[in-house]
């Protein structure tokens, strides 16, 4: 019989990547415990959906943390709790820092005490700023513009450290624009509110919303609007997989980006949706927005030959015709 595949908490599970890379896990034979707050994460997919344990509660919770630990036998934690709106992160940077980091070091001391000693960590392509070469690897300067992708990189930091001083071996993988939804239609992207591209364009199509918003036609690119390399949510997740299973195999803290090496532009996302739908989505054109880099786009090349990461849909056509689907779908049963 084949042996029995260890025990994983996922932080932020309740949310979209993250429930993503629950049911990635659970497809590969593991067992999991979501730990939410559901401040954005949503109950109905993790109990309804993907029917798992459900802990509602908080990172920075260290007696919940400390029970949690020594109720089930966890063997790593997948940590993407987190609030990720980078405007917000601007105007109200405390919130970012009190839940980002200080949260982040509850849980991982939490975890020392526990002796579990391996984590992944959902860090972002925001911590490198306004790149100076694109594609951008990991060994690219690092010097975010935000709150958000500051507190990202002082988690970062946190782990460097803590793997001198406790050895806990960590993998941190800084997604670029996480797109997308599970392919077999059982989850996708349902952010409140939503400030990422694809599902406004998504919303646009569905009529719940009158247009979208093109931020810049002027960026020096191909036709004026901002290029960023979405990369498919279940690709993301199947990195998980690899990165955990090479922490549990023995490998040692790495750092990897997560991007299709390739990038689209704002109008071309417009366009492809167009088809994908079959609707007309309306644009409006507006400024530039303070901040917004031209081209973000990442070298996945360090996943692909270390954890041998092969992303299955990078092509435009297929992010949106999932995302699509899982629009469709839940436009019809909630909203
Ligand atoms: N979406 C992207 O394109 C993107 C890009 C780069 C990095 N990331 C990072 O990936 C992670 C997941 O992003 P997402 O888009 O799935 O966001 P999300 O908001 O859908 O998921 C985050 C989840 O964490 C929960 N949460 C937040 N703080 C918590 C806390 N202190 N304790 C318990 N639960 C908490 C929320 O309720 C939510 O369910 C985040 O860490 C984010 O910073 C996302």
């Amino acid at each position: 019989m084949a042996e029995a595949k260890p025990t994983i908490l996922v932080t932020g599970g309740a949310g979209y990547i993250g429930s993503h890379a629950v049911l990635a896990l659970q497809q590969a034979g593991y067992e999991v415990v979501v730990l939410d707050n559901l401040v954005y994460g949503h109950r109905d997919l993790v109990e309804q959906v993907l029917k798992v344990e459900l802990v509602v509660g908080d990172t920075s919770d260290r007696v919940l943390l400390d029970q949690v630990f020594a109720t089930h036998n966890i063997a790593a934690v997948m940590h993407f709790a987190a609030y990720a709106y980078v405007g917000e992160s601007v105007t109200d940077p405390a919130k970012y820092y009190q839940n980002n980091v200080m949260g982040t070091l509850t849980l991982l001391e939490a975890m020392l005490a526990a002796s579990i000693k391996q984590f992944v960590f959902s860090s972002t392509c925001a911590t490198y700023g306004v790149p100076t070469t694109v594609p951008i690897p990991e060994d690219h300067p690092q010097q975010p513009i935000n709150p958000y992708g500051a507190s990202k990189l002082m988690v970062e930091r946190i782990l460097a450290d803590f793997d001198v001083a406790y050895g806990l071996k960590s993998v941190c993988f800084r997604y670029f624009n996480a797109a997308g939804a599970d392919p077999g239609g059982l989850l996708g992207e349902d952010h409140n509110p939503e400030t990422h591209l694809l599902p406004l364009v998504l919303m646009t199509a569905l009529g719940q919303r009158e247009s979208v918003s093109i931020f810049g036609t002027d960026y020096p690119t191909p036709d004026g609007t901002c290029i960023r390399d979405y990369i498919h949510v279940a690709d993301l997740a199947t990195a998980h997989l690899l990165g955990l299973e090479y922490l549990l195999q023995g490998g040692n803290s790495e750092v990897f980006n997560l991007g299709n090496g390739n990038g689209f532009s704002v109008r071309q996302v417009i366009e492809v949706a167009q088809q994908v739908t079959g609707k007309s989505i309306a644009a409006v054109e507006h400024d530039r927005r303070p901040g917004d880099p031209p081209s973000l786009i990442g070298s996945g090349d360090k996943a692909r030959s270390l954890l041998n990461w092969q992303p299955q849909y990078s092509s435009l056509h297929d992010i949106l015709s999932h995302a699509w689907q899982w629009h469709q779908k839940r436009h019809r049963t909630c909203h």
